[in-house]
């Protein structure tokens, strides 16, 4: 299981969330967005030390239903940074405390940019790399980022 190791990584972890409940008591799948969206938001800008906005989301898949009073636990890591851009990776589990067990539920990569007063990208530092885990995940970042223009490229043909 993954546990919080560095500045970078950091696990979050709440139960009770009868409020962002639907029907049958499971978590509402667009609550449970924002909240990932919040994460990222908090990860980002502690990392950055500047404002950021979120240009995209990618993958979020919602495997199993989270029941509302649910141990639910997020992982969280500054995946990857370029020079005003940081993915942020969250990976979401829910416990069951009495057997100890753990079921991943979904992950998804947002994507953060840190911005000025004036909501143009700023640079920001450079993400130390001090682990053979970080260098897979930054290695990981590169080419989803990659994917990401390369898809935007082709997505956003302008009309005529
Ligand atoms: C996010 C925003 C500031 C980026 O502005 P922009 O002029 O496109 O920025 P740039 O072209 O300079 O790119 C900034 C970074 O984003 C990256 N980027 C831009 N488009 C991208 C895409 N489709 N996929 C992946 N990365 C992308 C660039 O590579 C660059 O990263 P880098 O500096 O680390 O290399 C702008 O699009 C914006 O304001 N969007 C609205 C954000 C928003 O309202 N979000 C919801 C509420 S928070």
């Amino acid at each position: 299981m993954p546990t919080a190791r560095c500045a970078t990584s950091i696990r979050h972890a709440g139960t009770n969330y009868q409020s962002i409940s639907k029907l049958h008591g499971n978590v509402h799948g667009g609550n449970l967005l924002k909240l990932l969206n919040q994460l990222a938001y908090t990860y980002a800008s502690r990392y950055s030390g500047k404002y950021v906005v979120t240009l995209s989301v990618d993958q979020v898949i919602f495997k199993v239903p989270i029941h509302a009073d649910e141990l639910v636990i997020f992982y969280a890591s500054v995946n990857h940074v370029g020079r005003t851009s940081m993915e942020v990776g969250i990976r979401v589990e829910v416990q069951d405390i009495q057997h100890r067990s753990a079921c991943h539920t979904n992950s998804c990569h947002f994507s953060m940019i840190a911005v000025d007063k004036n909501g143009k990208p700023t640079v920001i530092p450079p993400l130390n790399i001090d682990s053979e885990e970080q260098a897979r995940r930054f290695q990981e970042g590169v080419i989803r980022k990659e994917a990401r223009l390369k898809a935007a490229k082709t997505k956003h043909k302008p009309y005529i």
